[in-house]
């Protein structure tokens, strides 16, 4: 990873320098329980709401780059995306097939507390495509998807380095 791919991570969870983001991110903040979702741990050390969080900044970032017209629309669906509930580690009969079928119960969930546009709702209900067969229909549903899977994928790495440095260091190799 080079310095500017690690410093735009370092962006995307420690701080966000730009009030257009902030306005949205406090604006669903204050419609919806998005702040409860820090009491789920997502993948290893970050929670849910800082994956949702990080995701949608990525996505901003990417946005802005190329003037996307919806940007409102598809950070308030990426804010969102993950808007489930619950914690997925948690075996729940209730619950099965959780890859796919996340996005509709991050849909009806927020929906339930904001009226979305087709833009929003497309970005939450298409962002595990190609898991879920139907592909995005916006752009900025194409970036969020990506971001997300940006986004895991350094989670799951992080997580998984942590460990592996941790096993090392219990067994004296470092
Ligand atoms: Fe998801
Ligand atoms: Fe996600």
């Amino acid at each position: 990873m080079n310095n500017n791919q690690q410093m735009l991570l370092n962006e995307v969870y420690m701080y966000h320098e730009s009030q257009e983001f902030n306005n949205i991110l406090n604006f669903i903040n204050e419609k919806t329980a998005l702040e409860s979702c820090k009491k789920y741990s997502h993948h290893g050390h970050t929670n849910l709401y800082e994956h949702s969080v990080a995701v949608a900044y990525l996505s901003y970032k990417i946005l802005k780059r190329v003037n996307d017209k919806n940007l409102d629309e598809v950070i308030i669906g990426a804010l969102l995306h993950d808007y489930f509930l619950y914690d997925w580690h948690i075996p729940d009969d209730n619950r099965k097939l959780h890859g796919i079928n996340h996005p509709i119960t991050a849909l009806e969930n927020a929906k339930k507390e904001l009226a979305l546009s087709d833009i929003s709702q497309d970005v939450i209900k298409k962002h595990m495509f190609p898991l879920t067969l139907t592909p995005p229909k916006y752009f900025g549903s194409w970036v969020v998807s990506l971001s997300d899977k940006i986004i895991a994928t350094q989670e799951i790495y992080d997580n998984f380095s942590f460990k592996i440095k941790h096993y090392m260091k219990e067994r004296s190799f470092i």
